[in-house]
This record gives C-alpha cells, sequence and structure tokens, in this order.
C-alpha cells in the first residue's frame, strides 16, 4: 500500500483496490467501492440542474456507473441545453442565417467579457491566429516563435506565409512556452511571439510581453484554451496585442466550429475583418440586407473565415452559463486534484497564484520512477475500463513535417519531450455528474494502483 498522507477518500479507494490488475478481481473491487463510497461530496454540486442537460447521464448510467467499460465517459463532448438548441432554431427560422446580427452582438458580448475593444468573430481559432499574422504583415522568411508543446494549427498559420515557426521548449509546471527558450531562439528575422495559454492555465505573459517589447516583437497570442481564466486579473483574451480564441466542439464555449480575434489596435481589427470576408470592403456582410448595398470593394485576395448567425447565436446562448460551466470545470479539477494528488505516482496540475484556469484540459503526469508500466500502458488500461483519456499535446518537433523541414530533434526540447512521456488528459467538461468524476478517480487510481513498481 502506498503511503497516501492520511487522505480518507483517497484511502477509501485504494483500500477497496487489488494488487494485480486481473479483470475479475478488478471489477470485484469495483463493486466493493460502490458500497463502500458513501462520501458523496457536495462542494461540486453543478450550478444549475445537470439533468437540463441534453448529454447528462441518465439514471441508468448511474446504476451501472461501476462498470464503465460497457458504457464508456466520453473525452470531451459538448455541453449543449435546450436554451442553446432553441437559439440555433430561432435563426433559422429567421430568414438571416449566415453572418449578421447575432454575430454582432456576439463579438460585443466576448469583446466585453475580454476587457478589449475589438473582437472579430470567425470559423474557428485557426483563422483567427493567420488573421492575427496577416495583420502584423508577416512575411517569407520572418521568423515566429512557438512553443514546441501545442497543436499543430499554432504553428501551421506561420508557414501559410512561408515563415518559419521557430520552435521552443516550454515550462515543466505549466507546459507554456518558457520566456528564456523563446528569448534565446530570437534572431533579426524574428517578428512575433505565439504563446499559448496551454490546457486554460495562462503562459507568463509579464516575461513574454516584456521580451516582446525589448525585441520589438508582436505578441499574437493562442488563446484557443483559455476563454474564461484570467491572469494578474485580466481576462485571458486579453493578454496579447492581439489573442485568438477557439470555440470549437471541445472548449470552454462552443459554437461548433468558431474562434475570435482579440486586439485593442483598431486597424489589426479593420484588416482582420476584411481579410475574413474576401477582401471585401467593410460591411461588404450586408449586401444582402435592407441595410447594404450591392456595391463593395476588394482590396485584397482575403479568406472565407467569417462566422454564421447559426453558430454565434449558440455562443451568445452558451456565454450565459459561462461562468456555471467555469464552477463545473473547477470543482471537478479540484476534486480530482484532492484525491488523486496523494498517490504518488501522480503529479496533478499546478496553476500559479496570478492565474485562474479555465480548465480546458486537466493534465495528468506520472513519476515514471514508481510505476512498471508506462503512459501508453497505462492509459490503453483505463480506457479499457471504459474512460476516454487523450494526450495534450505531442511535441509539433515529433512530427514529420516539422521533423524534416526543420531536423528538430528531442535534445532541443528536453522538457516538453520529458513531460509528453509521462502526461494523459482526463476528461473534464462542465456536464460531467458527481459520478462520473468518481469513475474516473476509481478507475485511474486502480489501475495505478496495479502498476506500481
Ligand atoms: C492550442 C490550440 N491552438 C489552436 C487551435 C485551433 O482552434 P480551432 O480548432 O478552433 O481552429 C486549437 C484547437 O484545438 C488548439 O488546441
Amino acid at each position: 500500500m502506498e503511503c497516501l498522507h492520511g487522505d480518507s477518500r483517497a484511502d477509501a479507494y485504494l483500500q477497496q483496490t487489488p494488487t494485480s490488475h486481473d479483470q475479475s478481481s478488478s471489477s470485484k473491487s469495483q463493486q466493493q467501492i460502490a458500497r463502500t463510497n458513501t462520501h458523496r461530496y457536495t462542494e461540486f454540486e453543478p450550478s444549475r440542474d445537470i439533468s437540463t442537460v441534453a448529454n447528462a447521464p441518465t439514471a441508468s448510467d448511474i446504476a451501472t456507473r461501476l462498470d464503465r467499460a460497457a458504457n464508456p465517459l466520453a473525452f470531451a463532448p459538448p455541453d449543449i441545453n435546450e436554451a442553446d438548441i432553441q437559439a440555433v432554431v430561432d435563426v433559422l427560422r429567421s430568414g438571416w442565417i449566415t453572418t449578421g446580427s447575432r454575430v454582432r452582438e456576439f463579438e460585443r458580448l466576448i469583446a466585453d467579457i475580454s476587457g478589449v475593444t475589438h473582437a472579430v468573430a470567425v470559423n474557428s481559432g485557426t483563422a483567427a491566429l493567420h488573421l492575427g499574422l496577416e495583420a502584423i504583415g508577416l512575411k517569407p522568411g520572418d521568423e515566429v516563435i512557438v512553443p514546441t508543446t501545442t497543436f499543430t494549427a499554432t504553428a501551421e498559420v506561420v508557414r501559410y506565409f512561408d515563415a518559419r515557426p521557430v520552435l521552443v521548449d516550454v515550462e515543466r509546471d505549466t507546459l507554456c512556452l518558457d520566456p528564456a527558450a523563446a528569448e534565446a531562439a530570437i534572431t533579426e528575422r524574428t517578428r512575433a511571439i505565439i504563446p499559448v495559454h496551454f490546457a486554460g492555465h495562462a503562459a507568463d505573459m509579464d516575461a513574454v510581453t516584456a521580451l516582446a517589447s525589448q525585441h520589438g516583437l508582436a505578441v499574437v497570442a493562442d488563446a484557443a484554451h483559455g476563454f474564461s481564466g484570467s491572469y494578474k486579473g485580466r481576462p485571458t483574451g486579453s493578454l496579447g496585442d492581439i489573442s485568438a480564441l477557439s470555440f470549437y466542439a471541445t472548449k470552454t464555449i462552443t459554437t461548433g466550429e468558431g474562434g475570435m480575434l482579440l486586439t485593442e489596435d483598431e486597424q489589426v481589427a479593420d484588416r482582420a475583418r476584411v481579410m475574413s470576408l474576401h477582401g471585401m470592403s467593410r460591411d461588404a456582410w450586408k449586401r444582402y440586407s435592407g441595410s447594404g448595398t450591392w456595391r463593395y470593394d476588394v482590396i485584397a485576395p482575403g479568406y472565407k473565415y467569417n462566422l454564421t448567425d447559426m453558430a454565434a447565436a449558440l455562443g451568445i446562448s452558451q456565454l450565459s452559463r459561462a461562468s456555471a460551466m467555469l464552477a463545473r470545470r473547477t470543482a471537478i479539477a479540484r476534486r480530482y486534484s484532492e484525491v488523486l494528488g496523494h498517490i504518488p505516482a501522480l503529479e496533478t496540475p499546478t496553476t500559479r497564484p496570478e492565474v485562474l484556469h479555465s480548465w480546458h484540459l486537466y493534465v495528468i503526469r506520472l513519476n515514471p520512477g514508481r510505476l512498471a508500466l508506462g503512459r501508453d500502458e497505462i492509459v490503453e488500461r483505463i480506457q479499457k475500463r471504459g474512460i476516454n483519456l487523450s494526450v495534450h499535446f505531442i511535441p509539433l518537433h515529433r512530427f514529420t513535417y516539422f521533423r524534416t523541414m526543420y531536423g528538430y530533434e528531442d535534445g532541443a526540447f528536453p522538457v516538453a519531450s520529458a513531460e509528453f512521456e509521462r502526461c494523459f488528459s482526463l476528461p473534464i467538461y462542465s456536464a460531467m455528474s458527481d459520478d462520473d468524476v468518481d469513475d474516473v478517480i476509481a478507475i485511474v487510481t486502480d489501475v495505478i494502483k496495479a502498476a506500481r513498481a
């Protein structure tokens, strides 16, 4: 038995778990947990009635909660309720389904919540990043500093310009861009830095901003994970010269697909708005409405990145629950850390004091010295027991494209490479029930215990 520092809840789980990972003893121990697991916690009550959520667990889910293999827990389903559905239906019935008044309202709301002057809604976070780099005038041969621990979108947008994404290592605690590594990577060709607020934890923005102003660089922040979070009291979407939010299906609020460029710079916002719609002159989106005109100009070969009113209506409806959804994600994260943090073979995520985490992801790490099995095997065993997991992220330098294009190797990214080998992400989303959370904790604990060195 591992030392559990006297935590009664972790004790309750571990004392019921078998020392072998044999399936039959494992499921027997799960039944024992069902009988002894009476410490129903109250601090994680959803701030609204979870049964109103379309994908809420049903009574029969709950009855079979300890047999999750037959009823696997999804990794990150969206939290869609009847009001969300009605908001989209209203747009469908309105006679105006593409970019229009809903989009303008969504932009205004997000700008206000984020404390920025300008918001340009687009159809993905990737598009927002692309338009941000376009607006700063990125040119072929320019260099942009990107952390290697991110989704490929962060770096691919640099390649759209025939510019070079210069990958750098991340900080061990947050897995966000390491400002010292960024500084070491600056050359006379560097034009911008793209810090990523990994998992919803803001990057070290004081250091990034200082570095950028010292070297005359633009900060185009990848805030895809960050909506609802903050840094030193400032909303995460306000931290770059330009910030890009994502409203992809798994994000903290969703429009299905969608994104938003945020900035204080009016010229950047104007350019992004024009380039988001074919490079057509301002307000061309109104050309089929009563208030518009058929006459427009084209000032550049732009893109087709505009958001639809259907998507924006979903976003507006989601926004009305954003703080409740954040509260729920925070409660789930706290619960995971409270129990799993007592298992020496696991390392739970760190939140720096100046950060309000948006908990888009809950990334846990293994202490390999205490385990006889590696990450991949542990993930497979947990998944076989019915808990869907993911890994964030395979560092970009390991992908064929970036490796062959730039010759990147693990040795240049010691932190990202080592942390990737021992991390995985637990389900965390606002529609998760207390039982779902307890199932994850029970099964992870059981698998880790069986995998001890
Ligand atoms: C870190 C990061 N940046 C950018 C994106 C791209 O966002 P989108 O899918 O909205 O284009 C994602 C998407 O998951 C992401 O995780």
